[in-house]
């Protein structure tokens, strides 16, 4: 059921080893997904070398989400190499570092309109983008990341969490909007890990400590349990499943105190 052989996957937002991106990218071509991989300029080499990784070898493309042209010739290029699209995982999110420090009231217009741009509307202009080459399989699947500072307020979180709230509702308008198509979009709402993107909100180690204490399993999630759930959502598996945010947190999410 979560076989993906003869599938085609885009994963979107691997700069290095400890990136979910990347775990949802070995996570399905293990299963025998053929990808292409998307990096932001500064991680080329980052993602060439990791992609000698994979059994087979992947379509390696730059990206920057913030532009319309580059999203476009992403799947310009995969029409060309793929004939088609059957899932694209979304992993990027960005705000402006001080956005992640200071008191919220603080939140200047300009970083509110980069992460919302970045780290929300760019699933939409992915989506929109990729429905010409999921119409050429009979469907599709979409996968994003999302966090639990969308519904509740973590410390520095701040304007990540109003951009996780769009993302999610975003989820659901584009669920709605592309499923008579056959296409599902869905989210992943991942415990904190230690990454990249992680490492620029201020105090991040004391939300991992947070978990350790009070998740149901005492402990946090790591890539690879994300990565597995990933690969649940975008296979048939989970063909019945769309608009939905899917917590892989130990647990966290349904603690009181
Ligand atoms: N690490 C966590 O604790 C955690 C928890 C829940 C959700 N998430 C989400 O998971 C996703 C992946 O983050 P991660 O933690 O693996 O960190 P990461 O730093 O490895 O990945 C973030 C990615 O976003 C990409 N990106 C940023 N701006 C971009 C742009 N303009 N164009 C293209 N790509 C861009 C970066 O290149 C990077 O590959 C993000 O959406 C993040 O918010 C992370």
């Amino acid at each position: 059921m979560s076989d993906f052989s003869g599938k085609h996957g885009l994963v979107i937002g691997v700069a290095n080893k400890r990136s979910i991106a990347w775990a949802i990218a070995q996570a399905t071509a293990a299963r025998g997904a053929r990808l292409a991989l998307t990096y932001q300029g500064r991680f080329e080499e980052h993602v060439n070398d990791l992609s000698q990784g994979l059994t087979e070898a992947p379509l390696v493309l730059p990206c920057d989400v913030g532009s319309d042209a580059d999203i476009d010739a992403v799947f310009a290029r995969i029409d060309q190499e793929f004939g088609g699209l059957d899932f694209v995982v979304h992993g990027a999110a960005f705000a402006p570092r001080e956005e992640l420090s200071s008191p919220f009231s603080q939140t200047s217009r300009d970083g509110f309109r980069i992460a919302l741009d970045v780290s929300a509307y760019s699933l939409i202009a992915v989506t929109r983008g990729a429905m010409p080459l999921f119409e050429k399989r009979g469907g599709g699947s979409v996968l994003t990341l999302s966090y639990l500072g969308a519904e509740r307020v973590f410390p520095n979180y701040n304007v990540m969490g109003v951009a996780k709230a769009a993302l999610e509702a975003t989820v659901r308008y584009l669920a709605a909007d592309v499923g008579q198509k056959n296409v599902r979009v869905n989210a992943i709402s991942a415990g904190p890990i230690k990454t990249l993107a992680a490492a620029g909100i201020s105090g991040f180690s004391s939300i991992l400590g947070v978990y350790r204490d009070r998740a149901p399993l005492r402990r946090n999630v790591d890539t690879g349990e994300v990565g597995d759930a990933g690969a649940f959502l975008l296979s048939d598996a989970a063909r019945g499943i769309t608009g939905e945010v899917l917590m892989v947190d130990a647990g966290f999410h349904v603690t009181g105190m």
